[in-house]
């Protein structure tokens, strides 16, 4: 084999493809009408790699990740168009959209190579078995370890994400636990299961910001550790600062920019963008910029066009009438904005 200097690696190339989401729909069809949850969304993960999903309220983040891992309903959301490919380690890449999701398959890949932090936390934790045990049960699954050793484990796991007396905690049932510790204990739990990928959503949202910061190291050690790919969904532009390689900015179901998250910060493109940041409060800069105006309408009042453009400081003729498509802003960045076509006659400087 010949040999290969450093520098003649591509190491972009060489990271592992481990998702692939492609202009993928999720459809609620409900009395009211058809609500377009996710709307066209798509986006690449990388072992070992944070994508980060930011957006308001509503905006499809949650549904987006229930879409991948197969957990709505299909008799009230469909998903309508695109595709989920999963690369496991051995094999063909497996299209999850097209799983049963009742199968044995997706059930197969939900909790072992897939897991998931939920935004609301008994959505993942049995009221009727103790902490210890659910997280014992994760780790028995994985590892060749005895009981005993699995218990020491989930102890250990406990104690990682911070909470106190775990030696006392791991036989208590989930409704012994107050609101913050059982997302603590789901955390434990699904980084027990060794996944690949961990799509974790809103995971730190109701914890304090010394557990928070504590949670997010332990992510990122064991990402190290693991190659784990992560799915950080937050409406926290800091904590996506602190974790993400890449983000996605969504906006009612759609992806309106998509770039490296130094690019984000220091060179946002979309006016939406530019508004989730200028509403950061930050050190050192005393008055908050331009924060974005209004409200995400409602899922059934969307605006025709630019689904921004009644909040957009920027909006042009065309905005309200033709929807943007994603355009390439970059070598890794995308931005559906009119602002960004050649066509437009107005020359926009950003910043
Ligand atoms: N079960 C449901 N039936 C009908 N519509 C739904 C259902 N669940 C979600 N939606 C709609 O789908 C859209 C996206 O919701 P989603 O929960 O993904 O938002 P989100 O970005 O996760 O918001 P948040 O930041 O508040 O968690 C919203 O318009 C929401 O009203
Ligand atoms: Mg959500």
């Amino acid at each position: 084999m010949e040999a290969v200097s450093p520098a003649t690696v591509d190491w972009d190339e060489m990271t592992d493809t481990i998702l692939e989401v492609e202009n993928l729909k999720t459809y609620f069809f409900i009395e009211q009408g058809i609500v377009r949850a996710v709307d066209g969304v798509s986006f690449t993960l990388q072992a070992g790699k944070t994508l980060g999903i930011v957006g308001e309220s509503g905006c499809g983040k949650s549904v987006t990740s229930r879409t991948i891992m197969r957990l709505l309903s299909p008799s009230l959301a469909r998903i309508v168009d695109g595709s989920i490919l999963y690369y496991p380690v051995k094999g063909e890449p497996i299209d999850l959209a097209q799983l049963d999701p009742f199968g044995e398959q997706i059930r197969d890949i939900r909790g072992n190579e897939i897991a998931m932090i939920f935004q609301e936390p008994m959505t993942s934790l049995n009221p009727v078995y103790s902490v210890g045990h659910q997280i014992m049960e994760a780790i028995l699954l994985h590892q060749e370890v005895t009981k005993e050793e699995a218990r020491k484990q989930a102890v250990e796991m406990l104690r990682l994400v911070g909470i106190p007396l775990p030696e006392q905690r791991v036989d208590q049932y989930p409704h012994q636990f107050s609101g913050g510790m059982r997302q603590r204990a789901m955390i434990a739990m699904a980084l027990s299961c060794n996944p690949r990928i961990l799509i974790a959503d809103e995971p730190t949202t109701a914890l304090d910001v010394t557990i928070e910061a504590q949670i997010l190291d332990l992510i990122q050690q064991i990402q190290a550790d693991s190659e784990m790919a992560l799915i950080m969904i937050t409406h926290d532009l800091n904590v996506i600062g602190e974790v993400a390689d890449h983000v996605i900015v969504m906006y009612l179901g759609q992806v309106v920019e998509s770039a490296p998250v130094d690019e984000i910060f220091d060179a946002p493109k979309h006016p939406y963008t530019q508004g989730l940041l200028n509403s950061l409060p930050m050190i050192g800069r005393e008055e908050r910029l331009e924060p974005i105006t209004g409200s995400v309408p409602g899922p059934h009042e969307r605006p025709q066009g630019c689904a921004f453009a009644p909040r957009c400081p920027h909006v042009m003729n065309r905005c309200r009438l033709e929807e943007p498509p994603s355009l390439i802003a970059g070598e890794f960045s995308t931005v559906a904005c009119w602002l960004y076509d050649e066509q437009t006659e107005v020359v926009y400087a950003p910043g």
